[in-house]
């Protein structure tokens, strides 16, 4: 079982043509508000490749819209307190080549309480346990101290990458996944090349290049889905999510890698981060026509 410490928030998107420059106004071309977050959008792409994640987090106390939708996705809901800070949330352009630019607020992701957590671990027992955290939630060095303590395995989404959280966690981490970027910068952090980032197992996400897995010494490359892309936001989170849902129930990589890459494959051909991360009948509908 996969155990999500994540952050939820509301999108807020604005379609442009391109990116704004430093001082510059433009008018978008549509906005939607939508469900978000890298945490929730994890735990729905696990969800969607069929397994049910327990979803730890915060929303504020005034939120109605975002629960609702979470609850939609069957998600373990129990744990998602509520918070007197307003539910976290993201500003986000995306322009005609589909690219993002986000900043986010933390809201009440940053109001994760350690007698949340600690009621959390009592609750979560079990052998082969994983806890999945990124970097929008607060007490994330205790999560994973308390994880570790309790015998679970630890992924690690190091997004978006701040240096002192990754320095304070990575060597009690069993699987890293990071971005192209993210890996450049955690190389530079640790002083070492990207393939000497001693983690157990490591996963870069490389957008239309395809993924690469370290595991053990061992490096297994697969390639992307070739598709039109409308919105590669939630793109790696589509594919982290859609990887551990298999993976950590004891999937065989390849077939663990070919699902998700088809899941992150199909989610960029539609708008939103959250609400195209599709279900596990239509990617192997896709991937039963990629076979041929
Ligand atoms: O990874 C995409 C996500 O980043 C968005 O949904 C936004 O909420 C930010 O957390």
């Amino acid at each position: 079982m996969i155990f999500n410490f994540g952050s939820i928030n509301v999108d807020h998107v604005y379609r442009v043509a391109e990116m704004p420059l430093p001082g510059e106004t433009l008018t978008a071309g549509s906005y939607q508000k939508l469900l978000g977050g890298k945490g929730i959008n994890q735990s729905i792409a696990i969800a969607r490749a069929g397994q049910v994640p327990v979803h730890i987090g915060a929303v504020g106390s005034d939120d109605g819209w975002t629960m609702e939708q979470v609850k939609s996705f069957g998600i373990d809901t129990a744990m998602i307190a509520r918070s007197t800070h307003p539910t976290g949330h993201a500003v986000i352009y995306v322009d005609d080549a589909g690219e993002n630019q986000i900043v986010i607020f933390g809201g009440a992701n940053r109001d994760l309480k350690p007698a949340q957590i600690e009621k959390a671990f009592e609750t979560c027992t079990g052998a082969d346990h994983w806890v999945l955290v990124q970097n929008e939630t607060n007490l994330l060095a205790d999560i994973v101290d308390q994880a570790k303590s309790a015998g679970f395995k630890v992924a690690y989404s190091a997004a978006p990458f701040v240096a002192g959280t990754v320095a304070q966690v990575i060597d009690k981490i069993d699987l890293l996944a990071v971005n192209e970027i993210e890996a450049q910068e955690t190389a530079r952090l640790l002083g070492v090349a990207v393939s000497g980032i001693a983690v157990p197992e490591l996963l870069i996400t490389r957008g239309s290049k395809g993924v690469e897995f370290h595991s053990h010494g061992d490096v297994h490359h697969h390639p992307a889905f070739q598709v039109e892309t409308v919105d590669t936001t939630g793109a790696g989170d589509t594919f982290l999510g859609s990887f551990l849902a298999h993976h950590c129930h004891g999937i065989e990589l390849t077939q663990s890698l070919r699902y998700a890459s088809a899941a992150s494959a199909l989610q960029v051909t539609r708008p939103g981060a959250a609400v195209a991360i599709p279900a596990r009948e239509e990617v192997e509908i896709f991937l039963k026509q990629r076979e041929t």
